[in-house]
C-alpha cells in the first residue's frame, strides 16, 4: 500500500494535496517541491536546508492584498510580520508586492533597511522597545510606533522632541479576547504582558495621556489576540470590540482614530487534519462585523489593517535534512536522528506543534514504520515529530523532509550546541538560488575575542 496523502497529479508527479498544492512527488518517488527535486536540493546544497518557495509568498501577499482591497477599500492593507521570517531578500520581495511590514526590533529593521525597504512604511512592535531601539527606529524615519503602554509613550515623545518631529503611533490595547490556540502565543487576554487593557480602564487612560503629548499624534489603535488562529470568529469579536472602544472615544472625547489595526494569526495547515482557511472569505467576515459595527456605532470605518507572518510565509517552506542513526528499541520505540533539530526548528520542543514528515527519497515505498524524528543536540527533548510513520527502509542517508516550516523555524533559530545555521535556498518557477548562505564554523566564533 502507498502513502495514502499521496493523490494524483499530472503524469510525471503526483500531488501531495491534503497539505499544500506546491508538494508533489515524481515518478521516481521523489519529493518535489514548488517544482524542484528536494533529493537533488539537499545535494547540491547539503542539509539541513531551509527551501522557500518564492512564488507561494507571492501568491499569498496578493491573496491577503486583494481580499483587504475587496472587503474594505483602498487604505486597509495587510503588513508582512517580519517575525515570521526576517532576512534581506523578503523585504525586497515586500517592496516588490507592495506591502507594508511590521518589524519588532532594531535588527529588523536594519536588515530591512539593507533591502532598501522604504521604512516610512513600517510599524514598529514590541512590549519593551528600549531607549535605543526607540532612536533608531526614529533616526531612520521609521512610519509608526505601535506603543505597547505609557512608558513607551512618554519615551516615544522624548526622542521626537530631540529631533523636531511629530511621531505617528498607535497604541496597542488587550481586548479581553481568548482566541483558543496554545497559551505561549495566545496573547488578546487582559492579563497578558502585551497591551493596555480596555476593560480595566487603562486604555482610555493611556488614550487620554497620549492625545496630550506634542510629539506624537495618535493615528489609532492595534490588537493582536494570538497566532495559529482557527476558531470561528474571534477576529470579528476583537473587532466589535476594539471599534466600540473607538466609538467611546470619539463620544467622550471626540477623538478620531484613522487606523485600526487587528494583529497578525490565521492558521495555516502543518498537518491533514489542520483546515485550510479561505483568506478572501476570512477576511470578508471581518469586513462585515467591522461595517455592521461602524454602523451600529454611527461612526467612520477606519483603514483596516492585519499582520500576517505565518499566513504569508509557512507554507512557502520546507526543511530538509539527512539521515544519520536509525535505532530500533525493541519491543519500545524507534528514533530516526537527523542532522539539525531543536536549532533549527525548536517549535516541537517549545509549543508540541505538529508538523508532516516524508522521505524525501523513498515516496514509493509505503510509510508503515513508527517513529520519532529527532534532532542531534544532547538533550532528549530535542524533537521534531513524534508517532510519524515513514518507510521501513529508512537508513543512513536518506532524506526527511519537515514540510511547512517557513514561519518560525530560521528566525527563531539557535546555535544551541554549536551548530550552524542552515542557509535558505529560494525556489522560483523551478530554479533555486541561495538567500541566505550556510553559517561556517568560523561565523560561530565571529564575535569571540
Ligand atoms: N502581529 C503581532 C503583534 C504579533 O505578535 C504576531 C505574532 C503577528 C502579528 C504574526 O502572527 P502570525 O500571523 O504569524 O500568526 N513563535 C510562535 C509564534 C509567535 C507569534 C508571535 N506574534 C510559533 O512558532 O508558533
Amino acid at each position: 500500500m502507498e502513502n495514502p496523502s499521496l493523490t494524483g497529479g499530472t503524469k510525471n508527479e503526483r500531488k501531495i494535496e491534503m497539505i499544500c498544492d506546491n508538494i508533489a512527488v515524481s515518478k521516481e518517488g521523489r519529493l518535489v517541491f514548488a517544482g524542484c527535486d528536494t533529493v537533488d536540493l539537499a545535494h547540491k546544497y547539503g542539509t539541513p536546508l531551509y527551501l522557500l518557495d518564492e512564488n507561494k509568498i507571492r501568491e499569498k501577499c496578493r491573496i491577503y492584498k486583494e481580499a483587504f482591497k475587496k472587503h474594505f477599500g483602498e487604505g486597509s492593507k495587510p503588513l508582512y510580520a517580519s517575525k515570521a521570517n526576517c532576512f534581506k531578500r523578503i523585504y525586497e520581495i515586500m517592496t516588490e508586492e507592495d506591502m507594508g511590514i511590521d518589524v519588532v526590533s532594531s535588527g529588523e529593521i536594519y536588515t530591512a533597511l539593507k533591502a532598501g525597504y522604504d521604512i516610512s512604511k513600517a510599524y514598529f512592535h514590541s512590549n519593551n522597545k528600549t531607549d535605543e531601539d526607540i532612536s533608531y527606529a526614529i533616526e531612520n524615519g521609521i512610519g509608526y510606533f505601535v506603543a505597547d503602554n505609557i512608558e513607551e509613550v512618554k519615551a516615544v515623545d522624548r526622542e521626537a522632541a530631540k529631533r523636531g518631529i511629530r511621531q505617528k503611533l498607535l497604541l496597542r490595547l488587550s481586548p479581553g479576547i481568548d482566541p483558543h490556540t496554545y497559551e505561549a502565543i495566545s496573547t488578546g487576554e487582559v492579563d497578558s504582558k502585551f497591551g493596555t487593557a480596555i476593560e480595566t480602564g487603562q486604555a482610555e487612560e493611556i488614550t487620554l495621556l497620549t492625545l496630550d503629548m506634542p510629539n506624537v499624534e495618535l493615528v489609532g489603535f492595534h490588537c493582536h489576540i494570538g497566532s495559529q488562529v482557527f476558531a470561528e470568529d474571534v477576529f470579528e469579536r476583537a473587532a466589535v470590540v476594539m471599534l466600540e472602544f473607538i466609538a467611546d472615544m470619539k463620544k467622550k472625547h471626540d477623538y478620531t482614530a484613522l487606523q485600526l489595526d487587528l494583529g497578525g494569526g490565521y492558521g495555516v495547515r502543518y498537518t491533514e487534519s489542520d483546515p485550510v482557511l479561505d483568506i478572501d472569505q476570512k477576511v470578508g467576515e471581518v469586513a462585515a462585523a467591522v461595517k455592521e459595527a461602524c454602523n451600529r456605532l454611527g461612526i467612520e470605518m477606519p483603514e483596516i489593517h492585519m499582520e500576517p507572518g505565518r499566513g504569508i510565509i509557512a507554507d512557502a517552506g520546507m526543511t530538509l535534512y539527512t539521515v544519520g542513526t536509525v535505532k530500533k528499541i525493541t519491543g519500545y520505540k524507534n528514533y530516526v536522528s537527523i542532522d539539525g533539530g531543536m536549532p533549527d526548528n525548536p517549535r516541537y520542543a517549545l509549543y508540541k506543534s505538529s508538523y508532516t514528515c516524508l522521505a524525501a527519497n523513498k515516496m514509493n515505498e509505503e510509510a508503515d514504520f513508527k517513529c520519532s524524528v529527532v534532532g542531534r543536540c544532547c538533550e532528549s527533548g530535542d524533537i521534531i515529530q513524534e508517532n510519524v510513520l515513514l518507510p521501513g527502509s529508512m537508513r543512513r542517508g536518506d532524506i526527511v523532509s519537515v514540510c511547512t516550516t517557513g514561519a518560525y523555524n530560521y528566525s527563531m533559530a539557535s546555535n544551541y550546541n554549536r551548530l550552524p545555521r542552515p542557509p535558505i535556498v529560494m525556489l522560483r518557477n523551478g530554479e533555486s538560488y541561495v538567500t541566505v548562505k550556510r553559517e561556517s564554523l568560523e561565523d560561530l566564533c565571529r564575535n569571540d575575542i
